[in-house]
């Protein structure tokens, strides 16, 4: 059996943006082109209007299938797989310490930490619509086809995680904060830094805009004050995991892994 980690651009959410398209094209023929149900300026505004809406959808489609084929595992770029290899190669955990991916989806990232460091991890994520062909089920299911044992999945909300303050001797993410709505989404790296020990590392991915994050220099200054060490954002735009032209195109701009030491 060969693990199917899914793609970070599902399927679903492609055929919502295709079937949206399609509904603003019958909209437009019924009303703007028919003629049978509005007339003159009515007809002439509604014309308008659900043609740009389905020329707007259309695009938002074509560049939503161009993201699924970037992230694909089976595309020869490997984008994903490098991205996930990448972040996992700065999770070390201590000999008999476990380590937390929050966000987890279907499980690439917990379970590479896994195979570097042959030691406990535990991966939550909320598994909600949104991502539909996540699940613990294939989590669990990718773990049995890699061959590793000791990972451990549950439901779970980074918001407010359901474990002890410092209960990780390591803790990580890959592009999950981003998508949650939230005006303070520092205080959501705050939550995962809670469940982390003193002396525990962490390698956080995630596009760190200052529209999505405000100011993360600040941050870093921030946790270097409350005692952090070796706290740095290294930017995955240069070439480390992306081109600076994929992550304008992809709207990955200001991707970074965000790493150190409690
Ligand atoms: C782009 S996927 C990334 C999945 C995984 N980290 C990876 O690298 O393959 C984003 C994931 O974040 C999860 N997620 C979104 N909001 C969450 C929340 N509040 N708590 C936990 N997980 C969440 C989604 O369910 C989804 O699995």
């Amino acid at each position: 059996m060969k693990p199917n980690y899914k793609n970070w651009m599902p399927k679903g959410m492609i055929l919502g943006t295709l079937g949206g398209t399609l509904a603003c094209l019958i909209l437009f023929l019924i009303f703007g082109v028919s003629g049978l149900l509005a007339a003159g300026t009515l007809k002439t505004v509604l014309k308008t209007v659900f043609l740009v809406l389905a020329i707007v959808l259309a695009l938002v489609t074509l560049w939503m299938w161009l993201l699924h084929r970037a992230f694909s595992y089976n595309d020869k770029r490997q984008m994903s797989k490098q991205i996930i290899d990448g972040v996992a190669a700065y999770v070390t955990l201590p000999e008999g310490g476990k380590g937390l991916d929050v966000g987890c989806g279907s499980g690439a990232l917990t379970i590479a930490c896994t195979k570097r460091n042959p030691k406990e991890m535990f991966g939550i994520d909320r598994w909600g619509k949104e991502y539909a062909s996540y699940s613990l089920d294939l989590c669990e299911q990718n773990a049995q086809a890699e061959g590793v044992s000791n990972t451990h999945f549950a439901q779970g909300n980074a918001l407010k995680l359901d474990f002890a303050d410092e209960t990780f001797d390591a803790v990580t993410s890959n592009y999950v904060y981003h998508n949650i709505p939230s005006r303070d989404r520092q205080a959501i790296l705050l939550e995962t830094l809670r469940v982390l020990k003193k002396g525990g590392t962490f390698a956080i991915h995630d596009i760190f805009s200052r529209f999505k994050y405000g100011d993360m220099q600040a941050f870093v200054k921030k946790l270097k004050g409350m005692g952090y060490a070796e706290v740095e954002l290294i930017d995955t735009t240069n070439g480390m995991f992306m081109t600076p032209w994929e992550a304008k195109w992809m709207g990955l701009s200001g991707s970074a892994i965000l790493k150190g030491k409690k």
